[in-house]
């Protein structure tokens, strides 16, 4: 395959050359992309350095697949372009998830809506997958009706400006800010802008994502989205209410056959899900499972991911492999 990374020297563009790497995705030629400040910088893949070349030189070698994470603005620009020339395009980015011609995948749960005609799949929201990837064997079983989620987000999430604001502050060094706050030594109820409604797009990008990945509109979501000053992944607070009765044993059974999910959950041991032990990794880990018992039918669980693996690079690369296997990219 010849595959162009677009937002190559980003945090999540990283960590996709990281996992093309580590899951020996058939990478024949590399194109990694930037904006035009980044032209002629060199990254590594495999042991080789690559220089980034343009947005124009990438769409006149015609990719196969371009895996995108480049903020929504360019990639509602430019995926449009790629595509044009016949290269499929796997976007990180918010542009394509809710509109209704794009597809909207978490390999685990979805994969199967590919067809050879999209040319352009959309990523979900970090939050989101990590969620869905945990709730859906249960939602299979049991049913979701209602999920309040509160999340604990990293500043990973923000890219590598929000990273350098966290270490300047540490440092006690004057920088660049992107929160309208300090971020280290506290915590910020607002992730993406704030809407009429009150939410923020991030609190919305979690109700109508679970939604769409689940095929599912009947499914009420209520989330509060919350930065706070971790490195290695999101943490969320998930309370999900089940139309059937569950028997603990059985969600802890289903959670641990569920494919990409890991339980962690012996509090006599304090084992739990922590972000600095999701860091790297790929799969969601899920632990704290408890009965609600202020209603029936209703489950508390903690889940953590890496926001930059599962909740970017790894579902990408993921869709990628699944175009490849099934012969839905030429
Ligand atoms: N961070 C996460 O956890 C996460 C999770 C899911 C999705 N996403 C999405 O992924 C995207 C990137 O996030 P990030 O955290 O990696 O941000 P980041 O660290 O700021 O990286 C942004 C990347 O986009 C490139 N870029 C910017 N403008 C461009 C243009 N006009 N043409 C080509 N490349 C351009 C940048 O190149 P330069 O280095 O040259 O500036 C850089 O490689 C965003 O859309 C974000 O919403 C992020």
């Amino acid at each position: 395959m010849k595959v162009a990374v677009v937002g190559a020297t980003g945090l999540v563009g990283s960590e996709i050359l990281t996992v093309l790497e580590e899951r020996n995705f058939p990478v024949e030629e590399l194109l990694p992309v930037a904006s035009a400040r980044s032209v002629g910088k060199e990254i590594t893949f495999k042991g080789k350095k690559y220089k980034v070349v343009s947005v124009e030189e990438a769409i006149a070698a015609q990719p196969d697949i371009a895996i995108f994470s480049a903020g929504g603005a360019t990639s509602l620009e430019l995926a449009p372009k790629f595509a044009a020339v016949g290269t499929t395009v796997v976007d990180n980015s918010s542009a394509w998830r809710m509109n209704p011609n794009h597809k909207l995948v978490v390999p685990e749960i979805n994969a199967h809506v590919l067809e050879d005609s999209d040319k352009i799949i959309a990523n979900p929201n970090c939050s989101t997958i990590q969620m869905v990837v945990a709730l859906a064997p249960l939602h299979k079983r049991y049913t979701i009706k209602r999920i309040v989620v509160s999340t604990y987000q990293s500043v990973t999430g923000t890219g590598k400006a929000a990273v350098d604001q966290l270490m300047n502050e540490r440092g006690g060094k004057e920088g660049a800010k992107v929160y309208p706050h300090p971020i280290d030594m506290n915590i910020l109820p607002h992730i993406d802008v704030f809407l009429d409604n009150g939410y923020t797009k991030e609190e919305m990008k979690m109700v109508n994502e679970t939604k769409k990945i689940f095929g599912d509109d009947s499914i009420r979501v209520t989330a509060t989205t919350v930065r706070v000053p971790a490195m290695g992944g999101h943490s969320e607070s998930v309370n999900v209410e089940f139309a059937q009765e569950f028997d603990l044993d059985e969600v802890r059974r289903l959670l641990e056959a569920a494919p990409g999910v890991v339980v962690q959950d012996d509090v006599k041991n304090n084992v739990y899900p922590m972000p600095i032990n999701a860091h790297h990794k790929d799969e969601v880990f899920v632990g704290r499972l408890r009965r609600d018992e202020t209603q029936p039918k209703t489950l508390n669980m903690w889940i953590v991911a890496d926001n930059l693996r599962k909740g970017a690079a790894t579902n990408a690369v993921q869709i990628a492999e699944y175009l490849v296997e099934r012969s839905l990219v030429h």
